[in-house]
């Protein structure tokens, strides 16, 4: 059966550093090449922050972009919900900072951790928060500075990933557009396939597990990739079924970019024809929480969707978490 949905989008907008960061570069820093990276995951280029500039930086770029398109002000955000694994320090979090930045004085803001997985997750809870405690204007951000994390000497790794920042503003449906389903999953049993182990109670700061790199990331790259179409595969039927929608009916999908393998192998699980499933992993790489929103901005900007448009997202990150949403925008 069909759901009312009780929350639609009333404005998007993204920010990313101006710093890109090509292939050619890479060939640079590590053993590698331009042929294998685009060959195993499509990217291009990716974009990387200065150092020292933080996340709450280009958050707050993202959200006044989102408020100007929604034609709201900071003032109005009733609830900052940001989707991060690499906010601007350990507490408080980095949502406060951009509480701040914007100005959104009647705001609570809290960050959600949940990886690649955090918009998806970020957006149930906007969801549920809006239905059951009344808030009228919930800004959801998700955004990374990869940049901060990633060994640049470890070629597995490196090569992926990007930095930058989408947002949303949300308020409450008022007809037949907005959230039609929202899925969120996780298994811990996997964690170790994905995570930075280093810098918290685990293994707090030292300049022993400093020197084993342990505040970077870690990965085992083919695991990766086969939870990932397993799992985005079973979110995305998930959130189909709960909206009453047929994946044929989908104007768009917008899979979280980390690799055009992973994109490729979902949409072909749902025969989709590519012209229906959103891609910029060759411009931007992997931005982890970000890659969504930020797409989701690119593709109404572009006019791939526009009102109306029905649109599906899903995603996979470190915890293992999968989710994915259906939206009539
Ligand atoms: N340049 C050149 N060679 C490389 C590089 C590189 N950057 N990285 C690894 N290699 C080498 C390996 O050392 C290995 O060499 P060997 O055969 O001599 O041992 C060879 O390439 C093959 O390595 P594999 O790891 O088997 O390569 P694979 O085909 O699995 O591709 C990749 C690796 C791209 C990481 C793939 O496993 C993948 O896409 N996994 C998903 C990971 C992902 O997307 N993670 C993002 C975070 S999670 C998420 O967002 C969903």
């Amino acid at each position: 059966m069909k759901k009312r949905p009780c929350i639609e989008i009333l404005g998007t907008g993204r920010a990313v550093p101006e710093r890109i960061l090509t292939n050619q570069d890479l060939e640079k820093l590590v053993d590698t090449s331009d042929e294998w990276i685009l060959a195993r995951t499509g990217i291009q280029q990716r974009h990387i922050a200065e150092p020292g500039v933080p996340l709450s930086f280009f958050a707050a770029q993202a959200a006044q972009a989102a408020l100007a398109d929604a034609g709201a002000s900071g003032e109005e955000i009733d609830l900052i919900i940001l989707g991060t694994v690499t906010g601007d320090s350990k507490f408080p979090a980095t949502a406060c900072v951009v509480q701040d930045l914007i100005g959104a004085k009647s705001a609570a803001a809290f960050d959600v951790s949940a990886a690649c997985s955090g918009f998806l997750y970020g957006l149930q809870l906007a969801e549920s928060m809006m239905a059951m405690q009344g808030y009228r204007r919930i800004l959801l951000i998700g955004g990374e500075i990869l940049s901060s994390m990633v060994n640049w000497k470890d070629r597995d790794t490196c090569v992926l990933f990007g930095d930058g920042v989408g947002a949303v503003v949300l308020g409450p449906a008022q007809g037949s557009h907005g959230v039609l389903s929202t899925y969120i999953k996780s298994d811990g049993a996997f964690r170790d396939f994905l995570h930075s182990p280093g810098c918290g109670s685990l293994n707090p700061p030292s300049h022993e597990n400093v020197d084993k790199m342990l505040h970077t990331i870690h990965m085992e790259g083919r695991e990766v990739f086969r939870h990932a179409v397993t799992s985005m595969a079973d979110a995305l039927n998930q959130a189909l079924d709960q909206a009453g929608v047929a994946v044929e009916e989908l104007d768009l999908l917008i899979p979280h970019q980390a690799n055009l393998r992973i994109i490729e192998a979902v949409g072909k699980r749902f025969r989709l024809s590519p012209d229906k499933i959103f891609v910029n992993v060759d411009r931007f790489g992997n931005t982890s929480a970000a890659s969504i929103p930020i797409a989701l901005d690119e593709a109404r900007k572009a006019g791939r969707i526009a009102s109306g448009s029905l649109v599906g997202m899903v995603t996979f990150g470190a915890g293992f978490t999968w989710a994915a949403a259906v939206i009539r925008l």
